[in-house]
């Protein structure tokens, strides 16, 4: 008998450093993905090649030249952070080689190559139902703070833009360094603006340095609120965050708590799956972009050519645990639901409860172009 061919799949992600718990959420989605649906995908075997970015752009760019030239990948996969999906950019490019950001959310990612197709969400899309919803919820005085960088200045530029046409105010805008970051000094001047709510976004895993120094500088006393995208209350540590973290409101694309079928599937089998991790936005992304990687992959009949592969992906739709979402074909962005959500104790458990549905947001930082 002829051997099966094979098809690779490069994932490359932060495997260590300070976002290694993007690296761990998204590669086990992806390994249960191919455990739940088999290897082979229209007569071809599926292999991954997993690679530790270490959250370094460089590194991730060469980590995708060597993929591309030596293990003849079909597809780049993962990219935990926007800088290493930028550096990455020209490589699927010069390769024609579809690059499935599946966690960073900078608006302007799939700008930079027509091979870029996106299943994790946009900074812009997340933030547009929270500045609604502040607007409209008694919040007139809003301080920023956000972690400066691609991801951050989106949400930063997307709230004030929205929530000061709504009539609210932004008298203070804070942004705390990506590396190390020390959030005490930051909240102290965001406590002495004395605003109704303090914005915050910080990515994946940083969370808990920003709960902990919000209570321990009497914020939550104070009465001021925390809202914001939901990367700040992430599924993989918020239980550990305590009250502090209760009553937060948020807008994200994807909660543990969803209540639909598919989710409690996918919550189910990811714990078991992981000896009791629950799944946070990383892992949702990672899912489905080893979904759209099967999909296409079935619809070009097992060719790999780059091009082909993108003119499937494009107008995809599926159910997603997080919900139903499909493949703008336009801009080769993610088209999915946006939850407004507040932290609640259900069974002794924090979570984040969705209580309102902006259906099928598009990435609005495009479609104002
Ligand atoms: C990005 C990274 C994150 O961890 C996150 O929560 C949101 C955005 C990014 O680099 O784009």
């Amino acid at each position: 008998a002829m051997a099966q061919e094979v098809v690779k799949v490069g994932l490359i992600l932060p495997m260590t450093g300070p976002f290694a718990s993007t690296g761990r959420q998204i590669e086990a989605a992806v390994r249960l993905y191919m455990a739940q649906n088999g290897t082979t995908v229209a007569g071809k075997k599926i292999e991954l090649i997993v690679k530790d970015d270490t959250g370094v752009a460089d590194v991730t760019k060469r980590l995708a030249q060597e993929l591309v030239v030596n293990d003849k990948v079909a597809f780049l996969a993962g990219f935990g952070l926007t800088p290493l999906a930028l550096a990455t950019a020209p490589v699927a490019t010069e390769a024609k080689v579809p690059q499935i950001v599946m966690a960073a959310g900078t608006s302007i990612i799939t700008e930079r190559s027509p091979f870029i197709v996106r299943t994790s969400f946009t900074l812009p899309q997340n933030t547009l139902p929270i500045a609604d919803w502040a607007a409209k919820n008694g919040i007139r005085k809003v301080v920023t703070l956000v972690s400066d960088f691609g991801p951050g200045l989106d949400a930063e530029k997307t709230f004030e833009e929205l929530f000061t046409k709504a009539g609210g105010t932004v008298p203070e805008k804070l942004r705390v360094p990506l590396r190390n970051p020390d959030f005490a000094p930051f909240l102290q001047r965001a406590a002495d603006a004395k605003p109704d709510a303090l914005f915050v976004f910080v990515p994946s895993g940083a969370g808990s340095a920003v709960m902990k120094q919000f209570a321990e500088r009497g914020l939550d006393k104070a009465g001021i609120k925390l809202i914001g995208p939901g990367d700040v209350t992430d599924d993989d540590i918020l239980n550990d965050m305590g009250d502090v973290a209760l009553g937060a409101i948020t807008s994200h694309h994807y909660s543990a708590a969803h209540d639909s079928p598919e989710n409690k599937v996918f919550v189910e089998a990811f714990r078991k799956a992981t000896n009791g991790m629950r799944p946070n936005f990383m892992a949702v992304g990672g899912w489905d972009g080893m979904h759209l990687i099967y999909q296409a992959l079935a619809r070009t009949g097992g060719k790999t050519d780059g091009e082909a592969l993108v003119a499937a992906m494009k107008g995809m739709h599926w159910v997603s645990p997080r919900g139903p979402i499909s493949i703008d074909p336009a801009t080769r962005e993610i088209v999915q639901n946006v939850y407004v959500r507040k932290v609640e104790r259900v069974d002794g458990q924090l979570y984040n409860i969705e209580f309102a549905t902006f259906e099928a947001v598009k990435d609005p930082a495009k479609a104002a172009k």
